[in-house]
């Protein structure tokens, strides 16, 4: 029997059958929407991108998805060609062309282009980024808690790729997940360079114990921005949240666990290592701030 679990997990939407993919402004149905084999993307893992949702007509934290976008494009040396206005209007464009209006969740991808011969050189893309988005109706549903399982993969160091990136290639982020999977579990609980627990391979992640919520300092994770958010929500309300190092001791004796990510917001974690954290189901702080956030999310609007 299949008991599969994700945090990207969708109710199956037929409408994403049809809905029209804006690729270098152009809006084209799904099979038509390609890029090329020589694209830096596709062959390299060459590329920045966000996920980003739409919330009863407003795309939540829009302008912090720019700034992240922008910063990870200057820090990789890509120009991608269009302002924040046009890259802002080519988000909303997609969403008027699909008439989609909440509950949907976007990937806005840029690329370092087509390449003219198949190598690694940045000098080899000669025409330009590429830059795609995908729009999709998507309500979460997660059947159950996530189960986490500790893999060897670690978060690295800002000098190899730095684990701030939302790059393209996230290869390492990948294999952390098959070997999750591998162990049994849904997803990868992924450690720093000095074995503190830092982060899930596509979540940010926290533990709550005594009351108090934890999560990592921030160093070898993705600036998450519903991390971000979750850590303020507790500060304004009285909810003591700690940026720390633990360690897999902490974290075992936890009473609640839960990532978070544009996608799930908080997703609430049954197991890690085959440890049942509390009594692996959704705790009352993650309730607490998985209500919170829902209530930040609709006054966006
Ligand atoms: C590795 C990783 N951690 C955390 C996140 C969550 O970040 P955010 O809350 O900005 O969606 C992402 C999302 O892209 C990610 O790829």
């Amino acid at each position: 029997m299949h008991d599969d679990a994700s945090t990207h997990q969708a109710h199956d939407d037929p409408r994403n059958d049809t809905a029209l993919v804006w690729v270098n402004g152009e809006l084209r149905p799904r099979p038509e929407a390609v890029v090329n084999v020589y694209d830096a993307g596709f062959m390299m893992g060459d590329g920045v991108w966000e996920g980003i949702r739409l919330h009863h007509g407003t795309w939540a934290f829009l302008d912090e998805h720019l700034d992240r976008l922008f910063e990870a494009a200057l820090a990789i040396d890509l120009n991608i060609g269009r302002d924040r206005a046009e890259v802002r209007q080519a988000l909303l464009d997609t969403q008027h062309a699909n008439d989609m209006h909440t509950d949907v969740h976007a990937r806005l991808m840029v690329t370092r282009g087509v390449k003219t011969r198949p190598f690694q050189h940045p000098r080899l893309n000669q025409s330009g980024p590429t830059m795609v988005i995908i729009m999709e109706h998507s309500v979460p549903s997660a059947p159950r808690p996530i189960r986490l399982a500790t893999v060897p993969h670690l978060r690295g160091l800002p000098m190899t790729q730095d684990p701030k990136l939302n790059s393209h290639s996230k290869l390492n982020c990948i294999l952390a997940c098959i070997a999750a999977e591998k162990a049994g579990a849904d997803e990868a609980l992924m450690l720093d360079v000095h074995g503190f627990v830092n982060t899930t391979n596509s979540c940010n992640f926290f533990i709550v114990r005594r009351g108090e919520v934890w999560t990592s300092t921030g160093d070898y994770c993705m600036n998450g921005i519903t991390r971000k958010k979750v850590i303020k929500l507790c500060r304004d309300n009285d909810i003591p949240v700690f940026e720390r190092n633990y360690s897999l001791v902490d974290t075992y004796s936890a009473d609640e666990a839960f990532l978070t990510g544009t996608f799930g917001a908080q997703t609430p974690v049954g197991s890690i290592d085959g440890r049942v954290i509390g009594d692996g189901q959704m705790g009352p702080v993650t309730t607490r701030l998985r209500d919170l956030y829902r209530e930040l999310v609709a006054a966006c609007g």
